[in-house]
């Protein structure tokens, strides 16, 4: 017997003996107790007499079940403890009777196509929603504008690799972020595009609690404290800004004109938009004798530990 004829008896075969449970269907369809409207499937059906198995399914998508055995997924496979419902291709397709004793009727199996992300992301979420990394998916801001794990993910079609993506970082960013892509080209930057570090070193694409789907360190301390740990202190002498304004007072975490990722292409205007006469009673002028035509201009020349010291209240050293 060739292959695709072992699939066909196979097929016959559970044809017959699922007949009745066909011809119940029938029944409860004509009643009108059951509205078969696309996308009803539910994702883990209580009745498990609806599960037929990958087996099954390859019968009619070779394809699809060549390419699961490839990838991480097939571990569903594998793992029996939970039951049938969370194996395979039904643990995210949902339960598959119907949908093959009516040839493979599109609307009576969850496709995943014109339904809305929620749904998608629920599918997902059933598995995945453990651990900080994705139990707040829900809230981020990728969620709320109906972005979806399959916007950055493929079950069947991954083009990398490693964690079923679409593309890499950061192409697959800036696919749809192409406002951020100029700041990684200037002179100054984080260098992601080199590979050095990721867009999701600093975000959490799955979302959290912070603004800008910013990442924080294990301490609940700003992001840029993972790698540049020399600025978190704590100093005897802090300076203020840091501290209790941030990094991003005086940087552009993406990239900047501006030597050190300054906002300012000075650093005398950065420090002076604090440091004068006019400003907030609570921060001390540069003294008088600070001569901005002449070496006072440099500021961080003398004043080297800018972001606190331990030595010097003015953070000579
Ligand atoms: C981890 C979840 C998951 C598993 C497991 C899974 N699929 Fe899919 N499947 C999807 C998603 C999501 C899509 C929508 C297209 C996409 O994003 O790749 C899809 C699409 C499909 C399609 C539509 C055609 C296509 O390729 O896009 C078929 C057919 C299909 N899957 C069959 C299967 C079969 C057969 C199995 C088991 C061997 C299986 N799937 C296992 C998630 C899954
Ligand atoms: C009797 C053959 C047969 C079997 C068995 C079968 N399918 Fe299908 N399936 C089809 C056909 C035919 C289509 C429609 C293909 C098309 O029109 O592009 C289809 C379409 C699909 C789609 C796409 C739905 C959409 O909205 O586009 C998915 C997903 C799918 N099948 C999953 C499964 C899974 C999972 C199983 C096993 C539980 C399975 N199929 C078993 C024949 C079958
Ligand atoms: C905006 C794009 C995007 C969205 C939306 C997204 N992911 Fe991811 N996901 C990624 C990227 C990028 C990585 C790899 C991160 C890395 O390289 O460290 C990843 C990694 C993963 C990983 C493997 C590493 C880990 O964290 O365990 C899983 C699992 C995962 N995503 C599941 C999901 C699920 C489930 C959803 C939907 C609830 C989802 N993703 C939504 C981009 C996305
Ligand atoms: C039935 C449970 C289940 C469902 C539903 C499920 N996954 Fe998974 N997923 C797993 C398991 C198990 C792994 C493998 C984890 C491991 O290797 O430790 C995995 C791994 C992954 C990975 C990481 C792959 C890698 O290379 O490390 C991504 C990304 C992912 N899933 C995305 C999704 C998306 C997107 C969906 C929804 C379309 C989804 N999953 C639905 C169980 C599930
Ligand atoms: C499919 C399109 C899409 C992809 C791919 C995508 N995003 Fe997004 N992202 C959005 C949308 C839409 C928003 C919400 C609107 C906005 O702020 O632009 C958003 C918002 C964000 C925000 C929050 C912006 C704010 O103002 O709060 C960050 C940060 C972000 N994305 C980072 C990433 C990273 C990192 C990746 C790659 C791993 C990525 N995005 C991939 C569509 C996408
Ligand atoms: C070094 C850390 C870091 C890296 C790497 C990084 N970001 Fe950001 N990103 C930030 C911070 C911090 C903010 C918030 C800026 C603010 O609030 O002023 C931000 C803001 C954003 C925003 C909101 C709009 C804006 O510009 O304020 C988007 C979108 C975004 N980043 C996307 C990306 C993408 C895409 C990548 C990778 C190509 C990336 N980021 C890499 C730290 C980073
Ligand atoms: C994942 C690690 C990582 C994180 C998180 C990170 N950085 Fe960086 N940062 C680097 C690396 C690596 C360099 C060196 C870049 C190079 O050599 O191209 C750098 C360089 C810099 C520089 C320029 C240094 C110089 O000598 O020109 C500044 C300023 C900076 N980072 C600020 C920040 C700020 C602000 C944040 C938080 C928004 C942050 N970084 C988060 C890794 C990180
Ligand atoms: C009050 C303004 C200000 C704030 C706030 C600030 N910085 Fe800076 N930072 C500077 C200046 C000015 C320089 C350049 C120093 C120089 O010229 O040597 C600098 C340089 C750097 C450098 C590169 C040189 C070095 O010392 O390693 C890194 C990295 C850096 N800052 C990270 C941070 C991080 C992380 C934060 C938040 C915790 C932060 N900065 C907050 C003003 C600031
Ligand atoms: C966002 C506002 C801001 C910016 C920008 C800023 N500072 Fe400050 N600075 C402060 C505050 C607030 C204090 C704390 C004053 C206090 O302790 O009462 C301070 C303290 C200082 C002190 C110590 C003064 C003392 O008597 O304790 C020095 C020196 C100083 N800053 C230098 C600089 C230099 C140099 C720059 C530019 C690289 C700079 N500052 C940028 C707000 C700023
Ligand atoms: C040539 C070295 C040098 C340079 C360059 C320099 N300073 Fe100073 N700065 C000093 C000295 C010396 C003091 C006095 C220290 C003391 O009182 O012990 C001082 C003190 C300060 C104080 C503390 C004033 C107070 O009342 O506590 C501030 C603020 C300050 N400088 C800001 C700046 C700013 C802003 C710049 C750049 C525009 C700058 N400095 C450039 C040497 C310098």
């Amino acid at each position: 017997m060739t292959q695709s004829q072992s699939h066909r008896s196979r097929f016959l075969f559970l044809l017959l003996a699922t007949g009745v449970v066909a011809l119940l269907l029938a029944g409860s369809l004509a009643a009108g107790d059951r509205t078969p409207a696309k996308k009803s499937v539910p994702a883990q059906a209580k009745d498990l007499s609806q599960y037929i198995g990958a087996e099954t399914c390859k019968g009619c998508h070779e394809e699809n079940f060549k390419k699961l055995e490839t990838t991480p997924h097939w571990k569903t496979m594998l793992d029996t403890r939970r039951g049938k419902e969370w194996q395979g291709c039904e643990a995210c397709h949902g339960p598959g009777m119907e949908h093959m004793i009516a040839g493979g009727d599109k609307s009576k199996i969850f496709g995943f196509k014109g339904v809305t992300t929620e749904k998608i992301n629920a599918r997902c979420l059933d598995c995945h929603q453990y651990g900080e990394e994705h139990s707040n998916f829900a809230r981020s801001v990728h969620a709320r504008n109906n972005v979806s794990c399959i916007s950055c993910h493929s079950i069947h079609r991954a083009k990398e690799s490693q964690f079923l993506l679409i593309a890499k970082q950061p192409q697959l960013c800036f696919s749809c972020h192409v406002e951020s892509k100029p700041d990684f080209s200037r002179p100054f930057r984080h260098r992601v595009n080199e590979g050095l570090l990721k867009c999701t070193d600093c975000h959490n694409q799955h979302g959290g609690f912070l603004t800008k789907q910013l990442r924080g360190t294990a301490a609940q301390d700003v992001v840029c404290f993972k790698c540049h740990v020399d600025k978190a202190g704590p100093f005897t002498y802090e300076h203020h800004p840091v501290k209790t304004e941030g990094c991003m007072t005086c940087h552009l975490p993406h990239g900047s004109a501006n030597p050190r990722l300054l906002r300012r292409s000075q650093v005398n205007l950065l420090c002076l938009e604090c440091h004068t006469l006019s400003s907030d009673i609570d921060i001390p002028s540069a003294p008088s004798f600070h001569n901005q035509s002449q070496k006072y201009q440099a500021c961080t020349v003398c004043h080297i530990n800018i972001h606190g010291s331990n030595q010097s209240n003015v953070f000579f050293k």
